[in-house]
């Protein structure tokens, strides 16, 4: 795991959208894992100026998205296809057969699961996973006690989460009790993780999920065994880590990470 502390939220986007560019321009057929969320808004916002200043070109890209509410329809407004659609999708030159969400409308939601699962595989897996945390330490809707070896499933929410996303629904009684998730398994196998924390609601997680131990009740912690990811915070995010000298260190002497000091 590397940790890059950047000194804004914005700046932090930034660096994580910047990286998404250099893998795209890289690898035109590049295999995208996407994540929703307030913290990753910025991220999309970036990548479209990419897209519209810099000629940034997904034409040939795939995506997958981490997860989707049971019962909600894509025209929902807070569906994560709609979030992706208004943020995202809509903005860039994106295939529309090139782009993938658990359908948390079919009729058999396993039998969705594991077709999910496999389109990921038919791909070839994913290249690049972006990633947010939950206040609860979770990655996709991994919530605590999520097996480390999960593939992808419907989980029932956790009340914090129910209550953290009640705003966006009008009331914790609109909230979907379910989620088809990515598991954590799945989310492991990605060629390479990118996570993005920022605000200081997130340090205490953030602090757990690097520095703590691996375990079920901070799913983010599982990235600790990935070969190749990267925690991007700012400077409130990264406010309880203990080792941050160490990280800006790598940061700072890495020449993986020169063209992006
Ligand atoms: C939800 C999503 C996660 C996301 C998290 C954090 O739980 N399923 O994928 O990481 O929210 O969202 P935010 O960036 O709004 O804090």
């Amino acid at each position: 795991m590397e940790v890059i502390i950047q000194p804004t939220d914005e700046a932090a986007a930034a660096l994580v959208a910047r990286v998404v560019s250099h893998d795209l321009r890289a690898n035109p057929h590049l295999v995208l894992g996407l994540a929703t969320g307030k913290t990753m808004e910025r991220v999309y916002r970036q990548l479209v100026r990419f897209h519209k200043d810099r000629k940034l070109d997904f034409s040939l890209c795939r995506t997958f998205n981490l997860d989707e509410y049971v019962g909600l329809f894509p025209s929902d407004p807070n569906s994560y296809r709609h979030y992706m659609e208004q943020h995202l999708f809509r903005q860039v030159n994106i295939e529309p057969r090139n782009i993938h969400l658990p359908n948390g409308l079919a009729t058999d939601l396993d039998e969705e699961c594991r077709r999910y699962e496999a389109l990921i595989q038919r791909f070839g897996g994913i290249d690049l996973q972006l990633l947010g945390i939950g206040r609860a330490g979770h990655i996709g809707f991994n919530e605590p006690l999520s097996a480390l070896r999960s593939r992808t499933r419907v989980k029932a929410l956790t009340p914090t989460t129910i209550q953290q996303n009640a705003s966006f629904f009008g009331g914790e009684g609109n909230v979907p009790r379910r989620a088809i998730t990515m598991g954590v398994g799945t989310i492991i196998e990605a060629r390479r993780c990118v996570l993005l924390a920022t605000g200081d609601s997130k340090a205490d997680v953030i602090a757990q999920a690097v520095e703590g131990p691996i375990t079920s009740m901070v799913t983010a912690s599982a990235l600790q065994l990935h070969p190749r990811c990267t925690v991007v915070v700012d400077e409130a995010a990264a406010g309880k880590l203990k080792e941050r000298d160490y990280y800006r260190w790598i940061f700072d002497n890495e020449p993986e990470w020169e063209e992006y000091r």
